[in-house]
């Protein structure tokens, strides 16, 4: 395996796809600063003599986090056969990450940044109460007094990311009995071609430089974002920098960045309320919710 085998062989010098979600995929790697390798190395599963009958060839390596991710845009019956593959693989290859992404994984992280069949999909209402009003409060009590103990004599800086995080920071500063700044900052989203790397559209108007720092976000999912996030403020030099977030969705998670404090987990389900959004409604819910998809939508 070379460095980057990336061989030009399209006739505009691109690189060939198997399928067109791997662009696409391609594209929201690049979007995210995340590097990688497209179908770099195969793993033999079974052999006859020297003859390989079988051998995975994941899609992307992201070198940065040692990470194969395989695409599984195929149809559910051949997942299964896929799924027993990647299983093998791992038993073979216990030191190697892959991270499967099938169809529906794959659609709901395009359907957030508004592209594909999931996209703007009708909804009619909240579906579920995840957690209730009192449930998030005292939950969110819990994490201020540990952050007031874990900062103890120091003077942290909250650092929001908007605009999720409304309800929360509003609610976990007052949960914190040291004295804290609080500063915010913004990015934006995937955009499919027209956007090629993720922008800060709000950075800090203080230095952090020397400062004990607290990244507040609302959710967690892929972790593009956040680990986006973090190596920005990593490079200003602050005397430590941790995470501090209201909901994981773990399930989904592509890029592993560490999360100190973690209100809630949850399962791969969209949920909104309480600062979180679909399609910038129902941020003002003081409960967080699952939605109910429009049976005619
Ligand atoms: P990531 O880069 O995939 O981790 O995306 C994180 C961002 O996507 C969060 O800061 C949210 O703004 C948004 N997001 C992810 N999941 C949800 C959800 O279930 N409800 C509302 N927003 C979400
Ligand atoms: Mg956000």
């Amino acid at each position: 395996m070379t460095d980057d085998n990336r061989l030009p062989d399209e006739a505009d010098g691109s690189l060939a796809f198997a399928h067109p979600s791997e662009r696409e995929f391609a594209q929201i790697l690049d979007f995210y600063g995340l590097k990688w390798e497209y179908e770099p190395r195969s793993f033999p599963l079974k052999w006859e003599g020297d003859r390989v009958l079988e051998m995975l060839t994941p899609d992307f390596y992201l070198a940065d986090l040692d990470l194969y991710v395989e695409l599984t845009t195929l149809k559910q019956s051949l997942v299964t056969e896929k799924n027993r593959k990647i299983r093998h693989m791992g038993e073979m290859y216990p030191d190697v990450n892959v991270k499967l992404l099938y169809r529906r994984d794959y659609h709901r992280l395009l359907a957030k940044y508004g592209f594909g069949p999931l996209a703007q999909a009708e909804v009619r209402g909240i579906d579920r109460v995840l957690f209730t009003a009192p449930q998030i409060e005292r939950r969110v009590a819990q994490l201020g007094r540990q952050i007031s103990r874990d900062y103890k004599k120091r003077e942290p800086v909250l650092v929001g990311v908007l605009r999720g995080m409304l309800c929360f920071m509003a609610d976990l500063m007052r949960d914190i009995s040291l004295p804290v700044e609080v500063e915010f900052m913004a990015t934006s989203s995937y955009r499919g071609e027209d956007q090629s790397s993720v922008r800060i559209t709000k950075d800090l108007d203080a230095g952090i430089t020397g400062r004990d720092v607290v990244l507040v976000e609302d959710i967690v999912d892929s972790g593009m974002t956040l680990n986006y996030l973090v190596g920005y403020l990593r490079s200003k030099d602050p005397a430590s920098l941790e995470v501090c977030a209201l909901l994981d969705k773990r399930a989904r998670r592509i890029v592993d960045v560490p999360v100190k404090y973690v209100g809630f987990e949850i399962p791969d389900e969209f949920v909104v309320g309480y600062g979180l959004d679909y399609l910038e409604k129902y941020r003002n819910l003081p409960f967080i919710g699952t939605l109910k998809p429009d049976p005619n939508g």
